[in-house]
């Protein structure tokens, strides 16, 4: 079946977190984990100081669905797209919603095609974000070889 892929960033509406950072992701991960795995849907979320990006693959119709939902969160604004685009396989087969908050993270000064994500105020081009994400696709191939609970991340 086709794959279609997604990838966008936005700002985040800090008046809008309903707790503390750390037990909001935890608690939304967990929730958009879930849909993920009913809707068939896979991908990575990223943090940045500001901004967060978001790449989703799946079926087209699972994958639009999921950006409309993401869309209408109001602790988003100001998204634009990065790439969409049909896919021959999924980068992130293994993750329902991988996540790094590269805030401050020593993986963004070891890893130049990280920096844009971080210091970037003009667009990111669909270049700079798939080299950003095949950072970390190439790291849960590669774990997923040991670990059987990738799943989870
Ligand atoms: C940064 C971010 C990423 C999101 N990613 C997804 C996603 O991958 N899949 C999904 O179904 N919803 C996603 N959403 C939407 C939210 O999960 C959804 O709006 C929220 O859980 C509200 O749903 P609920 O009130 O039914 O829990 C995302 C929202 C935000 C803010």
């Amino acid at each position: 079946m086709q794959t279609y892929r997604i990838c966008y960033r936005a700002r985040i509406n800090w008046t809008r977190l309903k707790h503390a950072l750390p037990d909001e992701i935890d608690h939304s991960l967990n929730r958009i984990r879930q849909m993920n795995r009913r809707a068939g849907v896979t991908g990575a979320l990223l943090l940045a100081d500001e901004h967060m990006i978001q790449f989703l693959e799946g079926s087209t119709g699972p994958v639009l669905e999921t950006v409309y939902c993401a869309m209408s969160d109001e602790r988003l604004y100001d998204m634009e797209a990065i790439f969409h685009e049909p896919a021959r396989e999924r980068l992130f087969p293994n993750s329902l919603m991988f996540f790094r908050d590269l805030t401050g993270s020593v993986a963004a000064s070891r890893y130049p095609q990280l920096r844009p994500l971080i210091d970037r105020p003009e667009k990111l081009t669909r270049d700079e974000g798939l080299s950003a994400l095949h950072t970390f696709a190439g790291d849960v191939v590669q774990s997923s070889l040991t670990n059987g609970m990738l799943m989870l991340a």
